[in-house]
């Protein structure tokens, strides 16, 4: 019966053929290792938000009288509200943390290099539509921090020379910000974004299938193939790897729900305190952070203080933020090297890596803490080798001596 009917749709629809081509024969390749884990639990964290989102959605008020009071009547009056909530503040931030450690692993093993050029792009594309989407999200509980924060970020767009005011009023829809803002920062967030994302995580998906996994050793496995054409350095999806997610993805519940159930507030990190108390636009609060994820780009933003020509330092500041983020798109085309994966290249390109991590993470401390002389002056030195990295790949990569990659992987 059951073979009667699949046998019905594979004649009207590819079923069988996507499942098997796509799930249980994709052939991955041997030798995957932790850092090959971050993309499935990002698909994880993905249906979390979109299934506490849209219940979230079911009580959340996007209007400036209700915001901050109906996010205090779902923690409190609705049934399990205050799970929802949480399972949606500690998946915003554990969205960030898997897609660091995902690009990061990108970078470790030459994932963007030929051809795996678009799939990067759509990956970036992914976080950049996760950036915004973020953002809107934060303005949302219409706390003290989710107003100021919306305050520092929409007033970049006013320092564009010539036109920025009239772009800023245009995008707020008021001359402050105001219920009218909310209201469009709240439909970005519940439907454009969140569309943009799926559609782009699949087309993400639909690439790696196309051109095939790297791995940690960065070889070919499509070179050496058995008489079926499966590459011989491969296993297939299912059981394999199968069973490696469904361990990743238990550990990783775990420490979801240790999170949501004992520090939901990650001591201020995941909610921040002073968006307990309601929005006040009369009551600048005296030190405006941004979220975690967002810190090391708040510091470059913060460490051009000086004004080139007629363009102010906010302004120059904003390009440089913006570039921060725009620059990794460019990685496949900067990258010379004959090698893919870290294990092969030269001492430059280890140490270029390493040079990257240590400007993020300190970028990402000084973005969270009030500037002084000292702390800028760290800033403006980090986000000149943050931009190194990439400026000078090209010759790095080019030039440094490689190891001889071997034709087939060992493990
Ligand atoms: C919502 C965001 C994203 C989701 C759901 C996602 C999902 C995935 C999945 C499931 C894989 C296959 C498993 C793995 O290799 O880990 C993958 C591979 C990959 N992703 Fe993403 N991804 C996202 C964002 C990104 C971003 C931001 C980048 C880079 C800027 C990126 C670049 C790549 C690359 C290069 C691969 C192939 C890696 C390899 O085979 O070595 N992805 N992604």
């Amino acid at each position: 019966m059951f073979t009667r009917l699949l046998n019905w749709v594979d004649d009207r629809f590819p079923l069988t053929d996507t499942f098997e081509r796509h799930l249980s024969k994709y052939p991955a390749p041997i030798g995957q290792n932790f850092w090959y884990l971050a993309g499935v639990l990002l698909i994880v964290v993905l249906v979390i938000q979109l299934i506490s989102g849209i219940w979230l959605l079911m009580n959340y008020v996007a209007t400036t009288e209700d915001a901050f009071a109906s996010i205090q009547y779902i923690m409190r009056d609705v049934d399990y509200g205050w799970i929802i909530r949480y399972m949606h503040t500690t998946g915003s931030s554990m969205f960030f943390l898997l897609i660091y450690l995902h690009m990061f692993r990108g970078l470790l093993y030459g994932s963007y290099q030929k051809p795996r050029e678009l799939l990067w792009v759509l990956g970036w594309l992914t976080y950049i539509i996760l950036v915004a989407e973020g953002f809107t999200g934060y303005v949302l509980p219409w706390g003290q921090m989710s107003f100021w924060a919306a305050q520092v970020i929409l007033s970049l767009i006013g320092s564009i020379p010539i036109f920025g005011e009239e772009l800023l009023t245009w995008i707020r829809g008021d001359y402050l910000i105001s219920g009218i803002t909310l209201n469009r920062l709240f439909a970005f967030h519940v439907v454009l974004l969140p569309l943009a994302l799926i559609a782009v995580v699949f087309v993400h998906i639909v690439a790696l299938h196309e051109v095939g996994s790297n791995n940690p050793e960065g070889i070919d496995i499509k070179k050496h193939l058995d008489e079926d054409g499966v590459p011989l350095d491969s296993v297939p999806f299912f059981p394999y790897d199968v069973v490696k997610d469904l361990f990743a993805i238990g550990i990783f519940l775990i420490i979801f729900c240790f999170i949501i159930f004992f520090f939901p507030d990650g001591g201020g990190y995941l909610i921040e305190y002073i968006n307990y108390e309601e929005a006040n636009n009369l009551k600048t609060p005296d030190h405006i952070v941004p979220a975690w994820y967002y810190t090391p780009y708040y510091a470059m933003l913060r460490a051009i203080t000086f004004p080139i020509g007629p363009l102010t330092a906010k302004f120059l500041g904003f390009v440089v933020m913006g570039g921060a983020m725009v620059i990794i798109a460019f990685v496949p085309w900067l990258d010379k090297s004959p090698v893919k994966s870290i294990r092969y290249k030269g001492l430059f390109s280890k140490l270029a890596l390493f040079i990257l991590v240590l400007s993020f993470i300190v970028l990402g401390y000084l973005g969270m803490v009030t500037p002084n002389p000292l702390r800028t002056a760290l800033a403006q030195v980090f986000t000149a080798t943050y931009f190194l990295y990439f400026i000078l790949m090209p010759f790095y990569t080019k030039y440094e001596k490689c190891k001889v990659v071997p034709e087939r992987i060992k493990i």
